[in-house]
């Protein structure tokens, strides 16, 4: 047996490898982790390096994160290779007693670090974390093309992306009835966009990088990779319907939106409603 035939590395391999097949990770592009559950880590234990890496700040501090442990995808890494060298593309990190830095235990076997975007994807674990009683385990970003063209074209605020999406396919308010948050452009790769980010995940399980992509969360691969599917292919409703070239018609009214939260049971956000 080895670290990557372990079925939590499985599942997470084949995630990587489904992005890619969706055309969402060109070049290095997204950044998947994983919260291990305490028994993944002990599965994991004899595979982790004799000695740990050194402890890097992050320059947040997530403290309901001390002492967890992630697997994250490297920086600079490509997707299309994560399933033919996990070792190379893949690490798991320590988070020490405090919350504010990592160590590699394992992965990264050529050298590097993880995701550039590890301060965003580690808040958002934070506050997601905390808002779901420690349901949530995947932070999930990946470059979206008609999510990111919509970022051109309609306001970059919370109601209007929530509407759009909503209206684009009746299976959107079941699946997310929060809706989403929008974080204007930024430069990526930092703290300052970690913050806006998860005060955006405070409130939602998905967050919109205006000109840049998305960021999902969730308890599972499956729920979380289906909500960067289904909201990524509302969009893409979205723009196909606007490329006809008459505009929009008629949409699912908001009545309608109501009566499917109603018959599907849950909460859809009643202030983004008229
Ligand atoms: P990394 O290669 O550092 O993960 O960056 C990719 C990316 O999508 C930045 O937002
Ligand atoms: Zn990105």
């Amino acid at each position: 047996m080895a670290m990557t035939d372990l079925p939590i590395m499985k599942r997470y391999i084949r995630t990587c490898r489904d992005g890619w097949d969706q055309g969402w990770h060109e070049r290095n592009g997204g950044n998947l982790t994983y919260r291990l559950t305490k028994a993944e880590v002990d599965s994991m234990r004899t595979f982790f390096n004799d000695k740990p890496g050194e402890w890097v700040n992050m320059g947040v501090t997530g403290a309901n994160l001390a002492g967890e442990y992630f697997i994250a995808t490297g920086s600079g890494k490509f997707f299309r290779n994560v399933d033919i060298d996990p070792e190379d593309s893949l690490c798991v990190v320590e988070i020490n007693d405090k919350g504010d830095s990592w160590r590699i235990v394992w992965g990264l076997v050529n050298g590097g670090r993880p995701t550039s975007e590890f301060p965003t994807h580690f808040m958002n674990h934070s506050v997601r974390c905390a808002a779901t009683n420690g349901a949530c385990r995947v932070i999930y970003h990946a470059h979206t093309p008609n999510l990111i063209a919509l970022t051109y074209v309609l306001p970059l605020t919370d109601r209007d992306f929530s509407r759009v999406l909503w209206q684009s396919a009746t299976e959107c308010p079941v699946v997310f009835p929060g809706g989403v948050g929008v974080v204007p452009w930024m430069v990526p790769g930092g703290a300052e966009i970690a913050m806006a980010t998860c005060e955006k995940m405070k409130e939602y399980d998905a967050a919109v990088w205006a000109h840049h992509g998305l960021f999902v969360s969730g308890p599972d691969f499956d729920t979380t990779f289906g909500l960067m599917h289904t909201i990524e292919k509302a969009a893409q409703i979205y723009v196909l319907a606007m490329s006809c070239g008459q505009g929009i018609r008629q949409t699912i009214s908001d009545d309608g939106l109501r009566a499917i939260a109603h018959d599907f049971g849950v909460k859809i956000k009643e202030e983004f409603l008229d």
